[in-house]
């Protein structure tokens, strides 16, 4: 079937519109749309070239390269192509490929199989340098893949980049390798962008192609640059190779940076691990990463494949998941935490970014709004990357409509009561200072009772919010004397699950001192400080007697805490509340001593299926006293998971997602002796 007019007009436009965003990107470092979003639109409009050829052209961005050099710098045409890669979005078009290049080489994982090197994909700018007699003689660009500009004196300043090769170098050695800006020197960056009231950049991707696009090699220099080599270009006067494994180890040992993640592996399941496991730990590196690029390592092998128009059969980028997309920012409000904090958050058109559907995404503070300078209505950048909760990068400037005006932080707290927002000198947060806040005590409460908390069960957001509502509590200090009648009688409430709340808020009457502490949402006081307290002073009476010199004294506690724990206790409300927990029989004292080493002091052990030595409260106690937590979850921050019989399959899985070691009881029992995991 031919082609529809309409289905033409289509591809005119996502042909227009892809190679606008080339030019954008690759010729002004000012990108509007995400990668991902760009990947999509060139998705879409090669599907359409391929299903009708006919309306293929020659000069479709989908057989381009990047885009051609800008009048800024010289013209530098590549002695060899810098050829881009085609993409893989997910594990079965990366297998895919890979059966496809096992069918054409005759070859597989039982017979001969292939080598294939799996390297990070560094999210950078990609740079080719040429040596000549060992001197570096030139840096370019990619530019269009045949012809880049020549940013030398820049890219002559980078640390990473020797200027000199040893003695025996190659006559002629051109190299490939991605110039890009470290996570740490992009903070510091921008942290001095925005002390000079300079405009910031919104990801390290770039400030690395900004920086190499400076006219002035000075500016250049005082950005912290860095490489990683990963491929080889000509080569004259120089060793035969027959693996790209060994082309990386002889840059390596000619003083050029090569990443040391390299993984050279003999299936394409291993290809696979390799992918998901830097998929889940890409933020452990000091550096971006968008994927993983894998290549056939044999060089002969490599040229059985050869090229398509615009891309190397023998290799692929296996593209994570966008941790970055744009949506419109809908408006902009503050959320009162339980200190009082007043937090700005964005609200957004609802976009699906690092695997889950955003439409809320903190802007932290004033100053970070100012000097993002994002307004209602913008275009945004919204980033979601692992755990961290999602944040507006900034505001995509050229999309902004005429007439919209800077946000200004408002004066008075969202809550019915609307007290006044305070900005104390010299502090970057402003914060609602009304001690009845609904907000805040809302938070508070829900703190309180929360697993850092006296860990009552049950009692969440909602029920908290619920309670505050129908005045069954005011403040934490009703918690213990909840008129449970009332409770039975409320929709939703079934015999059971009072009777679950109940014991659960009986249960936190005894809860250790340290955990009371924490609950009571003491500004600057967290777990350690609040155990050192509880340590040092044994009763919560004496450290309401305490001074502030008294409680600095303490191993663990600075005058920070010391003092923010003061101002606490000297609150009479606070006071007030106090006294109604000691009416309600909590626990003001504590702790024992542990006699025992504290082996697994930092450590999350979770126990999961029944030990032989241990039930599984004392095997939470074993690491609790050893100065350990035992939480009920599986996540990042789990040190180890202990299996005994029919244990809980998530809890397991998980553990093997994040890589977590799983213990039998033998080695738990050297855990508790030692603090030592296996091998
Ligand atoms: S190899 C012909 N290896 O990703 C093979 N590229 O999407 C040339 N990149 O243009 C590229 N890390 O800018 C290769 N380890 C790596 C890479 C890498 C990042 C970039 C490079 C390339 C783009 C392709």
């Amino acid at each position: 079937m031919p082609a529809s007019d309409e289905l033409a007009e289509r591809v005119a436009a996502l042909r227009a519109e892809v190679s606008e965003h080339d030019r954008r990107y690759h010729a002004e470092d000012a990108p509007t749309i995400s990668d991902a979003e760009y990947d999509e639109l060139v998705r879409e409009l090669r599907r359409y070239e391929e299903e009708f050829p006919e309306l293929a052209t020659p000069d479709s961005p989908t057989q381009q390269v990047g885009a051609g050099p800008s009048a800024l710098f010289t013209p530098v045409r590549h002695r060899q192509p810098m050829m881009s890669l085609d993409n893989a979005f997910a594990e079965p078009e990366l297998l895919a490929w890979g059966e496809r290049l096992e069918r054409r080489l005759g070859a597989g994982p039982d017979d001969d199989p292939v080598d294939y090197a799996c390297e990070l994909k560094i999210d950078g700018v990609a740079i080719s340098l040429l040596y000549e007699d060992g001197a570096l003689t030139q840096a370019a660009t990619r530019g269009d893949g045949r012809v880049g500009e020549d940013v030398t004196a820049n890219v002559r300043t980078i640390d990473a980049v020797p200027a000199v090769l040893p003695a025996g170098a190659p006559q002629v050695l051109e190299v490939r390798g991605e110039v890009f800006m470290g996570r740490a020197a992009f903070d510091a960056l921008n942290e001095r962008q925005a002390a000079a009231g300079e405009r910031l950049f919104v990801n390290p991707r770039n400030s690395a192609a900004g920086s190499l696009r400076q006219k002035d090699a000075a500016v250049t220099s005082g950005r912290e640059l860095a490489m990683w080599c990963y491929q080889l270009g000509e080569v004259q006067g120089g060793p035969r190779f027959t693996r790209h494994r060994e082309t990386l180890d002889f840059l390596d040992e000619l003083g050029l940076p090569v990443n040391p993640e390299v993984a050279v592996v003999p299936t394409l399941a291993e290809v696979h691990a390799y992918c998901r496991r830097w998929e889940q730990h890409r933020h452990d590196l000091d550096y971006e990463i968008d994927g993983v690029v894998v290549k056939v390592d044999d060089l002969g092998r490599r040229n059985e494949l050869g090229f398509t128009s615009r891309a190397p059969r023998w290799a692929i980028a296996y593209k994570f998941p966008p941790e970055e997309r744009t949506t419109k920012l809908l408006g902009i409000q503050v959320s009162i935490g339980r200190t009082g904090k007043a937090t700005p958050f964005a609200q957004l058109e609802p976009v699906f970014v690092g695997g889950a559907n955003v439409s809320q995404a903190t802007l932290h503070n004033q100053d970070q709004v100012r000097v993002k300078d994002v307004r209602p209505g913008d275009t945004v950048i919204v980033r979601r990357a692992g755990d961290v909760i999602p944040e507006v990068v900034g505001p995509v400037v050229a999309e902004r409509p005429e007439g919209l005006e800077p946000w200004e932080f408002p004066t008075t707290c969202p809550c019915p009561r609307g007290s006044t927002l305070v900005r104390p000198e010299g502090e970057s947060d402003t914060r609602c200072v009304d001690l009845q806040c609904p907000f805040q005590l809302h938070g508070s409460i829900e703190h309180f009772a929360s697993r850092g908390g006296l860990d009552i069960e049950g009692f969440g957001e909602q029920r908290v919010r619920l309670f505050l509502d129908l005045g069954l509590v005011h403040d934490i200090g009703d918690i213990f004397s909840i008129d449970w009648e009332r409770v039975r009688a409320l929709e939703g409430f079934g015999e059971t699950s009072v009777a679950n709340l109940q014991a659960a808020v009986e249960a936190a009457r005894s809860r250790p001192l340290p955990d009371l502490l924490v609950g009571l949402n003491i500004r600057h006081l967290g777990p350690a400080g609040a155990q050192a307290l509880a340590r040092a002073f044994g009763h919560l009476d004496r450290i309401m007697a305490a001074s502030v010199e008294e409680m600095a004294e303490a191993e663990g506690v600075g005058p920070v805490i010391a003092q923010a724990v003061h101002e606490w206790f000297a609150d009479e409300g606070h006071r007030a509340v106090i006294e109604k927990l000691r009416a309600a029989g909590v626990n003001f004292t504590g702790p024992e001593r542990s006699e025992l080493p504290q082996v697994l002091a930092g450590a999350s052990v979770v126990v999961t299926g029944t030990l032989e030595g241990y039930s599984r409260e004392d095997a939470e106690e074993a690491i609790k006293a050893r100065g350990g937590k035992s939480p009920g979850s599986v996540s990042k921050k789990t040190t180890a998971v202990v299996v005994g019989e029919g244990p809980g399959a998530s809890k397991v899985t998980k553990a093997e997602e994040l890589g977590v070691p799983l213990l039998d009881e033998a080695a738990f029992e050297h855990l508790l002796a030692t603090g030592e995991l296996p091998g």
